[in-house]
């Protein structure tokens, strides 16, 4: 536990609290809760007996029904071709149970970089290797080096798209080419889509799991903490190649026995109104996002932002050899804005910040964004 990095996110929270009155661009969450149909749900079950004992392990029927449906309708992803769905107490943990269903000690596990934290964490706990691979200028996969980095030990290849901590989405051709080369060589493919419905400009999200061939190999993992707003509520899902059913069955009744349950009738609730609920909150995400990229691309050249379509993020490169936790306890104490450190994320050459904006509305971004550009010239010594 002393090799893994601590929860950033937690890190940088104490810091705001030491200076009240901070903006917070840190932590990744949404600024709406989940829909009322949902909560009047929750009201309900709770008196149920039912609600009380263990239920399936798998999820709720009900619950599990809605999902294949989904999965079918937005997803591509048919799972009579070969996959089953298991519910889980959110994606963070589908992944973990998805790492521990399909390696042992030893075995690695392809992360491009930037990566998302908590995948990295997770191998790690699971005694496997994080095997880290760059992507290109633009945050885009660089197939050829994970190519190149494929050892007799790795297990799996991750991709989160739409991406956390960059907001860049993965165009299909490159998701293709990737889930392929996982075929080719024996591998899975983990695809965590936490961010699925949150694009911007017309830009698509593909599912890998929908390619032809890829329900014996691709790992699929959900999330409705940011879609319905209900992160507290943890649920999140995967699908999964049957062959795997054992091992999984394994996993979960080891670690959660079954999905909360009043969480599993607030879930199917909310997803019954289906993602048209987020649409709008998506919609108005889209024009807080083009006043973060116009105002970080005015930074340049001192910091540049590559081109960032999705979820509520967006990785600021800046150009100084200046330590970027140093800058970061700054900004928050001297210019009361909170971003996270890139190091977090395994960008551990130069300094990069991730600057989230899906947590609060449009006119307290902006005066974030603006104390974030105005500290950052302070600090680094720029006009
Ligand atoms: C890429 C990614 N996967 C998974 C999660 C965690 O989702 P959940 O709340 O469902 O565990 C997050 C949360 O920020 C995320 O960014």
């Amino acid at each position: 536990m002393d090799a893994i990095q601590a929860p950033i996110v937690a890190v940088i929270g104490d810091l705001i609290r030491r200076s009240p009155g901070t903006i917070s661009l840190g932590q990744g969450v949404v600024h709406y809760g989940p829909p009322p149909a949902a909560i009047q749900a929750a009201g309900s079950a709770v008196g149920r007996d039912s609600s009380h004992g263990y239920q399936d392990a798998s999820g709720q029927p009900e619950l599990v029904r809605a999902i294949e449906t989904k999965l079918r309708r937005d997803n591509g992803i048919d799972v009579s071709r070969g996959s089953r769905v298991m519910v889980t107490a959110g994606g963070n943990m589908a992944f973990v149970h998805a790492l521990l269903a399909i390696t042992e000690p030893g075995d690695e596990v392809v992360l491009p970089v930037p990566f998302y934290f908590n995948h990295e964490m997770a191998i790690q706990m699971a005694g496997c290797r994080p095997v880290l691979v760059n992507t290109d200028a633009r945050y885009q996969l660089d197939v050829d080096a994970i190519r190149a980095a494929i050892t007799s030990r790795t297990r799996a290849v991750v991709t989160v798209s739409p991406n956390n901590p960059t907001g860049v989405v993965f165009p299909e051709r490159a998701l293709l080419e990737l889930n392929t080369l996982c075929r080719d060589r024996g591998l899975y493919h983990v695809s965590d889509e936490a961010y699925e419905y949150f694009t911007y400009g017309g830009v698509g999200h593909v599912s890998p799991g929908s390619f032809a061939d890829a329900a014996a190999h691709t790992i699929s993992l959900y999330s409705l903490s940011k879609t319905y707003g209900m992160a507290g509520w943890r649920i999140g899902y995967m699908a999964y190649p049957e062959p795997l059913a054992g091992a999984m069955a394994k996993v979960q009744d080891t670690i959660l026995i079954c999905p909360p349950v009043i969480s599993q009738v607030v879930a199917a609730a909310a997803m019954e109104g289906g993602p048209e609920y987020c649409r709008r909150f998506v919609a108005a995400l889209a024009d807080i996002r083009q006043v973060v990229m116009a105002e970080l691309g005015a930074l340049e050249p001192l910091c540049s932002v590559p081109q960032a379509d999705g979820a509520f993020y967006c990785c600021l490169r800046v150009n100084t050899a200046a330590d970027p936790m140093r800058v970061a306890e700054r900004l928050i104490r001297e210019h009361r804005v909170a971003v996270i450190p890139g190091t977090a994320f395994g960008l551990t050459h130069g300094c990069y910040f991730r600057v989230a904006y899906g947590a609060l509305e449009q006119a307290t971004v902006a005066e974030g964004i603006g104390r974030l550009v105005s500290g950052l010239r302070r600090i680094l010594g720029g006009s």
